[in-house]
């Protein structure tokens, strides 16, 4: 496999990174990862877009223009010659003698590009099944609308999920509302037949998937409200799912051990699922 780093391309045995560079030491960087299928990379304006607001947020300077950083991408992933996986792309401060502020004098960032192929038949199992999510109480900071490194919250939701026997853990706000999972946004449909998922300015990433599904919900219409839902409504609702660069959408048929629905993939999330590609670039 082959990695991008720093303006090389390398064998991932020989691929590393400075032991100072601050995402290392400060989980001080950002990323993205998008879904290649049929060899493309989807979204990718999108994508490239979300990345910079992450980067001006945190006072990043762009590594290069957006333009040559999508060249990059698109070369990993035809050099690992990935047809269905993913690209995932991270930048970080920079190397910088450990200092928790930021390096006086200006630092070039540091830019990470890997790709993977994924078995699109694993995928397509686990939709079939459907998955199951538990639920957590919100212990990340405010500010998860960056789309920083800084996952250690997430990383620990997700192995609770999975000692559960869940996929995902969904995180839930002080006032009881869900917020979203660990690496993906939530949804439920009501039984009235509504999509719901809370407002992207409401402590969640705003979802590269969510948003091209919001954008197709009118052609294919599908009724849809925007506010925050209770992982009580969630257990009564018709149907479940999440959306995430690396699963599209995934039909979710438990939450803490509850059936939702009839406890089996909803129809609608099936046919979200199946139409997706059609939305997006
Ligand atoms: N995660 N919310 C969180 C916390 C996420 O980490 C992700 C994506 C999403 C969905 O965003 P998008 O539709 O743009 O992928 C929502 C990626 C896939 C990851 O960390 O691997």
């Amino acid at each position: 496999r082959i990695a991008y780093v720093n303006g090389r391309y390398l064998d991932m045995r020989d691929a590393s990174v400075n032991i100072e560079d601050r995402g290392y030491q400060f989980a001080d960087g950002v990323y993205e990862v998008c879904e290649v299928r049929g060899g493309k990379l989807i979204d990718m304006p999108r994508h490239l877009a979300r990345l910079q607001r992450s980067l001006g947020e945190l006072r990043i300077k762009e590594p290069m223009p957006l333009a040559a950083l999508s060249v990059v991408m698109h070369e990993v992933v035809r050099r690992n010659r990935v047809s269905h996986g993913i690209v995932y792309l991270q930048v970080t401060r920079g190397v910088a003698r450990r200092d928790h502020g930021f390096p006086a004098a200006p630092v070039k960032p540091a830019v990470v590009v890997t790709a993977r192929s994924l078995d699109p038949a694993k995928g397509q199992a686990n939709a079939a099944h459907g998955i199951k999510v538990i639920t957590l109480p919100e212990n990340r900071w405010p500010r998860v609308d960056i789309k920083s490194t800084a996952l250690l919250p997430n990383v620990l939701a997700k192995q609770v999920a999975r000692e559960a026997g869940a996929y995902e853990a969904w995180y839930v706000d002080r006032d009881g509302y869900v917020t979203e999972g660990s690496s993906s946004n939530a949804w439920i449909v009501t039984k009235e037949g509504r999509v719901v998922t809370r407002s992207a300015d409401a402590g969640i990433l705003a979802g590269v998937t969510r948003a091209v599904l919001m954008d197709a919900f009118e052609a294919l219409q599908v009724r849809f409200e925007e506010r925050p839902f209770t992982p009580a409504e969630a257990a009564g609702a018709a149907e479940a799912f999440v959306t995430a660069s690396s699963q599209i959408v995934m039909p979710v048929v438990a939450i803490d051990g509850q059936p939702i629905g009839d406890g089996k993939p909803g129809a609608l999330a099936k046919r979200l699922r199946e139409q997706f590609h059609r939305f997006a670039v």
